[in-house]
């Protein structure tokens, strides 16, 4: 079966543009088939990024993990004014988010990688929509492998439905970091875990 994360090359295109837009600003995403939420932005994504445009840091070094066509990291990038680096396994995503880096003219860039194996950087913060569907072996080690990519006061921000176990994530991370709910909107949690 075809997932979002899967890479098919026989799959058909049928590009669409969405459009994503937050008080003045209007961000423009080229979507197809075969990437996730490829008709409409995802409600959890948006919940997540108006969270972190109220409680979130300007001007810092971002990493959007599971980026797909772009929504999280360009948006940081655009109207946060981050630096943002953002991955994802699904060569079709990486191929539409880096058509979208240019259409939106922000300071990012895309590249492939299996969650951190790419990575030698790091971070401010790291945020992302977690891949539910790719498995909890794969969830679960985006968000607990993220604090060996953040810096001394780093941050992680991430979405996750009620029903997919989030509060149970929240409630370990809390042993050993500074974990927040930050809003909780339809069922979709934003969580912020800082390092310190
Ligand atoms: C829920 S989607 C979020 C997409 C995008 N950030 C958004 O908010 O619209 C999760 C993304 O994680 C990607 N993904 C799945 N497995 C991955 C892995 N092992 N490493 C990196 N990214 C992965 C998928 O291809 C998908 O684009």
């Amino acid at each position: 079966m075809n997932q979002y994360f899967t890479n098919n090359t026989s799959l058909k295109s049928k590009l669409k543009v969405l459009n994503y837009s937050y008080n003045e600003y209007n961000i423009s995403l080229k979507s197809d088939l075969g990437v996730f939420s490829k008709d409409k932005i995802d409600l959890g994504s948006q919940t997540l990024l108006e969270s972190y445009f109220i409680n979130g840091r300007k001007n810092v070094k971002v990493l959007d993990v599971g980026c797909g066509y772009g929504l999280l990291g360009i948006s940081l990038a655009k109207i946060m004014n981050c630096d943002v680096d953002m991955i994802d396994v699904n060569k079709r995503a990486i191929h539409l988010c880096k058509m979208n880096i240019k259409e939106n003219k922000v300071n990012a860039k895309v590249w492939e990688s299996d969650v951190y194996e790419n990575i030698k950087d790091k971070y401010d913060v790291i945020i992302t929509n977690p891949p539910i569907k790719a498995g909890k072996k794969i969830y679960e080690k985006i968000i607990n492998e993220s604090f060996n990519y953040l810096k001394e006061n780093g941050e992680l921000w991430f979405v996750m439905r009620n029903n997919h176990g989030v509060k149970t994530i929240h409630k370990n991370l809390k042993k050993t970091k500074n974990s927040e709910i930050m809003i909780k909107n339809k069922g979709f949690y934003v969580i912020r875990a800082k390092c310190a």
